[in-house]
């Protein structure tokens, strides 16, 4: 191979933050591959936009056909988010053998085994490590890290925005709107931030994070939800005084193999180490049988944490097609659906 040719779809936040690392990186990148890495191809909304990189202005354009039926194109990198859209864009981009990377946990949460099966078919890799926790290689961690164990319980910090926002108005005493604003500012939000504030993007990581962990298919509807949008100051300030620690907390939990995952504001104890987790910071408790207990901290959202795993799942992509064993990593789950609820 002589160089690999990589095509964005999306060059906003965390867009951006891939063209730098990989520019940036380059030597490292070429170290680990042995040969240029170079991203030809950009699908943007509007080519006229104020940006904060430079861009050659030839490698834009808002045609997603030009990178996922471009056949000088090897690798997709999906981060113009959305779900109808960009499921399609991920399944011509599959078909027409091009391996996909994205950030998208909607998308992911939703359509993932289907996505998975048809990377499969078509001997492609589907990789969405950023899709998790940001820069926490949690995914890695679960699928490779932990492959010879049995998960048993998944508890953490999954989403950056509300753990911004509880930090900010515990400890500075600011109002909730004030702090959403600027959480928005700093990148760390959804474009509708709703998703983050009424607990559905943690729920869609949980999601995520248990069908992996678990070996068993998770939905979106699986999980129950509930949101910090009607969080007050003083209800935070409140349980300051009694000791506790306000958090969003996702939880997986498997009992004789029947799973329970949910997403709710929770009361920690002031030394639990979820509690000490602050800003856009992230983490992920996670139990195996026989590891015991393990946790993975570190930034879960903004433009290089999340760039970085994305690079890092093109590093693998990219020496997977050297050693051609494209399309190989993940399995269909290995246990039938068996809900907690269920028995009720
Ligand atoms: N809005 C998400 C968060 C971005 O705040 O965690 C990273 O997934």
């Amino acid at each position: 191979i002589k160089s690999i040719s990589i095509g964005l779809l999306g060059l906003g936040t965390v867009g951006s933050g891939v063209v730098q690392i990989v520019e940036r990186h380059q030597d490292k990148l070429i170290h680990q591959i042995g040969c240029p890495v170079e991203i030809t191809k950009i699908v943007v909304k509007n080519l006229d936009k104020q940006r904060d990189i430079e861009i050659d202005p030839s490698k834009l354009t808002t045609d997603p056909n030009e990178v996922i039926e471009n056949p000088n194109i090897d690798i997709v990198v999906e981060v113009m988010g959305g779900i109808e859209d960009t499921r399609n864009y991920v399944v011509k981009a599959l078909q027409n053998k091009k391996h996909v990377v994205t950030a998208n946990k909607d998308l992911m949460a939703l359509y993932g085994a289907e996505l998975l099966q048809i990377a499969s078919e078509n001997g492609c890799d589907l990789f969405f490590e950023a899709s998790v926790a940001g820069g926490i290689p949690i995914i890695r961690s679960l699928v490779d890290g932990l492959a010879s164990d049995r998960i048993t319980k998944m508890m953490g910090i999954v989403n950056g925005t509300t753990n911004y926002i509880l930090t900010k108005m515990s400890q500075e005493g600011r109002p909730y709107g004030e702090v959403l604003k600027e959480a928005q500012e700093l990148g760390y939000a959804e474009s509708d931030p709703t998703a983050d504030v009424e607990g559905l993007d943690a729920a869609r990581k949980m999601a995520i994070l248990a069908t992996l962990g678990f070996s068993m298919q998770i939905d979106l509807d699986d999980v129950k939800v509930s949101g910090i949008s009607s969080i007050t100051e003083e209800d935070l300030d409140y349980s300051k005084r009694l000791g506790y620690t306000m958090k969003l907390i996702g939880i997986a939990d498997r009992e004789e193999d029947k799973v329970e995952v949910s997403v709710q504001p929770t009361l920690l104890p002031n030394n639990h180490p979820l509690a000490t987790v602050n800003d856009v910071y992230n983490a992920v408790y996670v139990c195996g049988e026989a590891v015991g207990e393990t946790m993975f901290y570190g930034p879960g959202a903004g433009r290089f944490p999340t760039a970085t795993s994305i690079v890092s799942d093109l590093v693998e992509v990219m020496k997977n097609m050297l050693l051609g064993v494209n399309g190989s990593k993940y399995v269909a789950p290995q246990f039938k659906k068996s809900l907690k609820s269920d028995e009720e």
